[in-house]
């Protein structure tokens, strides 16, 4: 699986023009905003001239269409075991927004074949080709599969929340990943944070772990409050940016944009090699 990965990493690699970046939305513990994260993400980016893909990945219990009010007719799945084109599975939302529903209710969760690992490379070459950025929205765990995609994506978005059990399960969840990949660039936002200095603290917390036993350098893309009007966002089905500009967690999900767009990429870990660096210096030439 890993030579997949890998296949799928180069396959980007040798397009002439920008390609997407491709963004892996992850957390440790289920729950912790994955979701609302990536629709708002992707509605603020559009909002800054970016043309938005979102992948939801959590294939048969996916809920981002949800969250803008669509109704799919078919989902990833129906692509990847060759039932649908690619085409038929890409739902626009607004004008530079779509996505790819994952799927849900009662189909059940498949593990990935080698067929379907190869379907989505094919996709992910003639989609990157299209769009500015691509939105993986992981489900919540780690499969094999899921961390195989994600070790394939250019960068890593993780959600945690302040409290310890989403602090440990995150770290888990990146110490796996870079048991495999040392040099993947992982930013965090801290999410449903009630007092900043807390948010603040947990994160330096995670970081500091994950620099002394991981030997990982991570940025902090941004902190979003545990704010009311996410839940009414997701009550209307439409995103908190577009619903409530004014409200707090909206401007944080802005500057965090911002952040995103025109901020320092992190610096990168003690196992670094040259070689990867270039490649990625190649890689990300001409994008967001
Ligand atoms: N900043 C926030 N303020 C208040 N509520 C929030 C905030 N972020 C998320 N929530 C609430 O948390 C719940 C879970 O969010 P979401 O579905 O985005 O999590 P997830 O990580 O995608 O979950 P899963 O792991 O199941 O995919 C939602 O009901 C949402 O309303
Ligand atoms: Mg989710």
């Amino acid at each position: 699986m890993h030579d997949q990965a890998e296949a799928l990493r180069l396959k980007m690699i040798r397009n002439q023009r920008p390609v997407a970046r491709s963004i892996a939305i992850i957390s440790g513990k289920g729950g912790v905003g994955k979701s609302n994260f990536t629709a708002n993400f992707s509605y603020a980016l559009v909002a800054k001239g970016k043309k938005v893909l979102i992948v939801d990945m959590d294939i048969g219990m996916g809920n981002i269409h949800i969250l803008f009010g669509a109704t799919p007719t078919y989902h990833l799945k129906d692509y990847l075991t060759d039932i649908q084109r690619l085409e038929d599975v890409v739902t626009p939302i607004e004008e530079n927004l779509a996505f790819i529903a994952g799927g849900s209710g009662l189909e059940t969760v498949v593990e990935w074949s080698d067929t379907m690992f190869n379907r989505l490379i094919e996709a992910f070459s003639i989609l990157q080709m299209e769009y500015d950025v691509i939105l993986f929205d992981m489900g919540a765990g780690a499969t094999k599969s899921s961390i195989d995609l994600i070790l394939a994506m250019d960068e890593i978005i993780l959600i945690a929340t302040p409290e310890p059990t989403s602090i440990t399960d995150a770290y888990s969840m990146i110490k796996f990943i870079c048991l495999q990949d040392a040099n993947k660039t992982i930013r965090i936002v801290s999410n449903r944070v009630l007092k900043e200095q807390d948010g603040r603290d947990s994160v330096a917390r995670l970081q500091l772990a994950m620099r002394r036993f991981l030997s990982v350098e991570t940025s902090i893309l941004g902190f979003l409050p545990d704010d009311i009007h996410v839940r009414n966002a997701v009550i209307a089905q439409s995103p908190f940016v577009k619903l409530y500009p004014d409200a707090k967690v909206s401007k944080r999900m802005l500057a965090i944009t911002d952040t995103f767009m025109h901020g320092d990429k992190p610096s990168t870990s003690i196992e670094t090699s040259g070689f990867i660096d270039k490649i990625k210096g190649i890689f990300q030439k001409g994008r967001v």
